[in-house]
Order: structure tokens, then sequence, then C-alpha cells
């Protein structure tokens, strides 16, 4: 029998609860070993849980799981830095081995902790901190190994898309569909790490870091979340045939220099990444050997990412009864560079609002050029206030031609407000 210590019982920790309690003949059939949860850590003793829980199995504290010998595997899901990422670190240092769905600690913190469980002779995994329930990690660490990786991108967080879907198919306002998005257990627990794009850079990151085989710093990347985007640019950009997606996008060219951000995107209605709606998320890697692999599921909730996390722990139990020595992924390659945002070419949609008078386009047209900007197309909608708001493509240029072009008309006085900018993926 394999004794698990689970720290967190919310939305995550309620389906692992659920899996392991009501699939446990299934479990034990396939892995040879029964799984057992022996103790739980909550926050809220006295909180009313959504499924019948054994009063007797919740600890007093963390010292109860770390200290009981016969725990071999602490699973974290109480999520967020602290006092998620200690307790990590002193459950290995106790011995234990970690699954874990929380991807600000891996991504942040990922490089210390792998290399400490690496140190105490303990297994990590952290399927299910990067789009819920679709095996990516896996895939990168296994399936894909005799790969070259270029390229790895997709949408990684189920809230956001759940948002822009029911803004755009159901024309619902921001606050209402991101409250629905809490309800059904999709959001961060502050969804402000959803909605402002971080989420995200985590999961690009942990995804990068294995398929580029370098720790990347969170901190460094351009990350753009989705509360600037409108209705106005969800239509606009309908009629011009695209979707806006929140995309995060890890590439490394022929230089080894990496290409790795978040923001917001206009995808042609044409690309398979415009058509995935709601909580799904999807991976899109590309091998020198494999070519294109893309990987679609439910990227958050309560069962799909479960599904991830019991998985992890069937591996680690698996390891144990086995005698599994594996490494831990950390494989590092020196010589690679994070470019600067400034350096990447994307085509710019620009929404903005001016006076409607004679020779404004023209100024407008000026500015762009004079900063090596070339507009692709410009529409202009109704004529019912001597202000207009207008709306931009530009061709493909490098970002920073971009910022000087908007710095230009910024001073323009017929520019009246410069309402949002939104980067066009070429793929
Ligand atoms: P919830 O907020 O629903 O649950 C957190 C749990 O942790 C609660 O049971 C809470 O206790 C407990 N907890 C919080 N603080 C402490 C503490 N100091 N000591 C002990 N227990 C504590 O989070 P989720 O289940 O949504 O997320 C868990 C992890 O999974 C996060 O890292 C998240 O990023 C990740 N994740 C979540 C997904 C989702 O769809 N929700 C998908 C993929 C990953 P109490 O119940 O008593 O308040
Ligand atoms: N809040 C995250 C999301 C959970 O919406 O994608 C899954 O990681």
């Amino acid at each position: 029998m394999v004794k698990v210590g689970l720290l967190g019982l919310g939305t995550v920790g309620s389906g692992v609860y659920n899996i392991i309690i009501n699939k446990r003949d299934e479990t034990s059939r396939k892995l040879g070993e029964e799984i057992k949860i022996q103790k739980i850590l909550v926050k809220n003793v006295e909180k009313r849980r959504k499924y019948e829980i054994d009063k007797s199995l919740i600890a007093k504290n963390f010292e109860e799981i770390i200290n009981d010998p016969e725990i071999q595997i602490v699973v974290e899901l109480i999520g967020g830095e602290t006092p998620a990422y200690d307790y990590i670190k002193r459950a290995i240092q106790n011995h234990k081995n970690i699954v874990t769905a929380n991807k600000l600690v891996i991504a942040k913190h990922g490089k210390e902790i792998l290399k400490l469980a690496q140190d105490y002779n303990v297994k990590i995994y952290y399927e299910g901190s990067v789009a819920g329930g679709i095996p990516v990690i896996k895939t990168l660490r296994e399936a894909l190994v005799a790969n070259t990786i270029d390229r790895v991108y997709g949408i990684l967080n189920g809230t956001t898309n759940y948002i822009l879907t029911q803004m755009s198919e159901k024309n619902m306002g921001f606050e209402e569909a991101l409250k629905e998005a809490q309800k059904l257990g999709y959001a961060e627990s502050d969804p402000y790490f959803d909605i402002s794009g971080l989420d995200s850079a985590y999961k690009i990151s942990i995804l990068s870091h294995l398929a580029y085989e370098t720790f990347i710093d969170v901190d460094s990347l351009y990350v753009e979340g989705i509360d600037k985007i409108s209705k106005e640019d969800i239509g606009i950009a309908d009629e011009l045939g695209y979707v806006i997606k929140l995309l995060a996008i890890g590439k490394r060219y022929s230089n080894d220099s990496l290409d790795i951000r978040v923001h917001p995107t206009f995808v042609p209605k044409t690309h398979p990444l415009s058509k995935i709606s709601g909580v799904y998320n999807v991976v899109q890697i590309h091998g020198d050997a494999v070519g294109d692999v893309m990987l679609y599921g439910q990227g958050a909730g309560e069962m799909p990412t479960a599904s991830a996390v019991v998985a992890d722990i069937v591996e680690v139990a698996k390891s144990i009864k086995y005698q599994i020595k594996s490494d831990n992924f950390i494989h590092e390659v020196n010589g690679q560079n994070l470019m600067n945002i400034d350096e990447i070419e994307n085509s710019f949609y620009i929404r903005l609002r001016v006076n409607d008078k004679p020779g404004v386009f023209a100024k407008i047209a000026t500015a762009f050029g004079d900063n090596k900007v070339s507009i692709a197309s410009v529409i202009q909608k109704h004529r019912l206030t001597p202000v207009v708001p207008i709306f931009l493509l530009t061709h493909p240029v490098a970002e920073r031609y971009m910022k000087k072009a908007v710095e230009t008309l910024k001073t323009l006085e017929d520019v009246i407000e410069i309402n949002n900018i939104i980067r066009v993926e070429g793929f």
C-alpha cells in the first residue's frame, strides 16, 4: 500500500480525494498496489466539504504529515507561494516524494526544488501544473524525447479562455464571465493570476524548461493579460477574420535565442487555435522528427486536473513499488538567450479614437511610416460624434518600431486616445 498525505482539499484536492476513494479497485488493479490517503491538511477544519470525508484523516498540522513515516508521497494542492513552497521543501527534506499542481512554485523555484529532490533522492511530479488534464509534461519528458523542439505554444489558461469565449459567443460582460469561471472552479483563488497572464507565464516557462532544457527566469518574460480586451476589440477581430486568444508562446530560433511571451493575440479564424473555446486548452509542439503535435483538453476544473494529479501519484507509486530511479528532468543547456519583446516581429491591431477631420488619416499614416511601420488596413466606424473610433492593422514589424510609432501618435493633437494594441500572430 502506498500512503499519501494530501495538502489542500479545495477544487483539485476534492477531485483527487474522489478518484482515489471511488476508483480504489481500478487503480489498485492498474498499479498492483493500493493508494491510501493517510492524512489531509486543510486551512479551515470546520468548512463543509464537497464529499463526505472521514474526519479522522484531517491532520492537526503540517508536521503531523511530514513526520508520519508511513507517508511516502506528499500531494501539494494548496496553491500560491506561501506556505506551499516551504511545505514542499520541508517534505522533500523529510524524504517524501512530491506531487503538485502548483505552477507558481515550479516556475519560480523549480530549479531549486528539483535539485533538492534530486539530492534527497525523491521524485517530484507536476503534470497538473500545466493545462489541467492535458498530459503535456509527460509528452515532452517522454514521448517527444527524440526531438529537438523549436515551438511550444498554445492556450494554457482555462479561466481567460472561458471569459473570452463567453464575451465573444454569448455577449457576456467580463465580470460576469469571471464570476462564472470562479463558480466552476477554474480560477485561481486570486483570479488576478489568470487575468494578468501570470498563470500562463508560469506554465509556458515550465514547458519551455522541458522543451529547451533551460530554466526560464519567469520574471523576465513579457506578460500581458486580458483586462484591456473589450467587446469592441472582439467584434472588430471577428469582422477582420480573427478571434482573440490569450496565447502563451515559446519559440527557439536557430541561433538558440528564445522567444517566450504571453499576451492576447489575434488568431486567424482559419487556424485551429481559434476554435478552442471555453475551459479547453491546447498545446502545439513542433519537433524536428515528429513535426507538429497538438494536445487538446480541459485546462482547468476539478476532475480534469485531478486526472493529471492522480496519474502522477500512480507514477510515483510505481517507481516506489519497482524501485525505479529516474531523474527529475533537471537539464540545462547553456548559451540560450531570452529575446527582448522589442526585437520580436509581429503585425499589430490598434484601436484608437481620433477627431473626425480631413487630413487626420494622413497624419496617422505619416506617424507610422516615419517609424518604419506599414499599415495593412484601416476601418473607420460610424460618424456619430466629432470623435470616431478607428482600427488599424499593420504589416509585420519589430516591436520597437511599433512603440516609436505609438509615441509619435500620442503627440498628435487629433489623436484623442489609443485604446488598445494587440499583436496578430502569423504562425
Ligand atoms: P482551492 O483554493 O480550491 O483549494 C486550496 C486548498 O488548500 C483548500 O482546501 C484550503 O483549505 C487549503 N489551504 C489553503 N491554505 C492553506 C494552508 N495555509 N494550510 C493548509 N491548507 C491550506 O485551490 P485549487 O484546488 O483550485 O488549486 C490548488 C492548486 O492546483 C493550485 O496550485 C492551483 O494553481 C492548481 N491548479 C488548479 C486548477 C483548477 O482548475 N482549480 C487546475 C490546475 C492547477 P480550506 O478548504 O480549508 O480553505
Ligand atoms: N486557473 C487556472 C486556469 C487553473 O484557469 O487555467 C488551471 O491551471
